[in-house]
């Protein structure tokens, strides 16, 4: 097991603005303020220098997600056992890596076209988190098993075989569930944990999508916290693109919610902590125990 934890995703976006005011006044992330050459604003959960990179771009879509990796060696074997089955790998400079706030990264796509880059060493900021919205701090750590990332993200795989084979033989996740959507003609997702006791942090979805990412999940502590995001969403008129439900595999609480641009953002509370290292893969036939009717936006 290799990779530590999802550690931040990179999003272009047609109108940054919007976006980091989606992102502190409905999300209550905290605008870490820092230059940037090409106009990147960042945001915060916790004292990683930002989770979300948003960068200026003619579409909104995810450009890249940082898997992090606990140490040099790690990081290393990991791009060697890449480089051994025959993916190109290239090494960020170190201008590229002190904008992402990291050691050393590395840039790679996985067999479904999306772009990873592994990292270790991120450089923390330890000016103290305020949320914009009073939220006291976003679920990425446990006291017990350290980094729990930024939450979790589901990524599209049409030949999602191939995918799942990349994630778990060379980038070094463990399955957690394998679940069949009912009404879905057999479409497949697999979850995946990363060497942290979140129940998945990456998962793949066995189709294509546009934006590159099906969602980003960030976890609150709390329902009221939860509800909270949800008054802040509707005021704000944002789209709700499932209701509040329960899904079965993580146990997570959740609503989700569009961001400009059209990212779908899962927030949620309550999400299952397991044993990495002694966890038994499931398989599900539903999604949820209750709730998250989806209301996908135009249909
Ligand atoms: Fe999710």
């Amino acid at each position: 097991m290799s990779v530590s934890a999802a550690g931040y995703l990179r999003i272009s976006s047609a109108d940054v603005g919007a976006w980091m005011d989606f992102g502190t006044g409905v999300l209550g992330l905290m605008d870490a303020v820092r230059e940037d050459a090409d106009g990147a604003r960042f945001l915060r959960m916790d004292d990683h220098p930002f989770r979300f990179m948003i960068e200026p771009g003619d579409t909104d879509k995810l450009l890249a997600a940082g898997l992090e990796c606990p140490d040099r060696h790690a990081w290393q074997n990991t791009l060697n056992r890449l480089e051994d089955a025959g993916h190109s790998v290239m090494v960020g400079s170190s201008d590229e890596a002190k904008r992402r706030c990291v050691t050393e990264f590395a840039s790679l796509e996985d067999p479904a076209g999306n772009t990873l880059e592994l990292y270790w060493g991120r450089e923390l900021d330890y000016t103290p988190l305020v949320s914009p919205a009073g939220i006291p701090f976003f679920v990425t750590s446990d006291q017990q098993s350290g980094d729990l990332g930024f939450g979790h993200m589901v990524l599209p795989a049409p030949d999602i075989e191939t995918a799942t084979a990349f994630y778990t033989e060379l980038i070094g996740t463990g399955i957690t569930d394998i679940l069949y959507p009912p009404g879905m003609g057999g479409l497949k997702i697999n979850f995946m944990h990363t060497n942290n006791a979140r129940q998945h942090s990456i998962a793949l979805f066995g189709g294509e999508h546009p934006l590159g990412i099906v969602h980003m999940m960030i976890e609150v502590p709390s329902l009221d916290e939860l509800g909270q995001a949800m008054d802040r969403a509707k005021a704000a008129g944002a789209h709700f693109l499932a209701t509040l439900g329960r899904h079965v595999n993580d146990n997570m609480c959740s609503v989700y919610i569009l961001a400009p641009g059209g990212i779908a953002v899962e927030y949620g509370y309550d999400g299952l902590l397991i044993d990495p290292e002694t966890y038994v893969a499931t398989v599900s036939s539903e999604g949820d125990l209750w709730g998250h009717e989806y209301n996908f936006p135009g249909v």
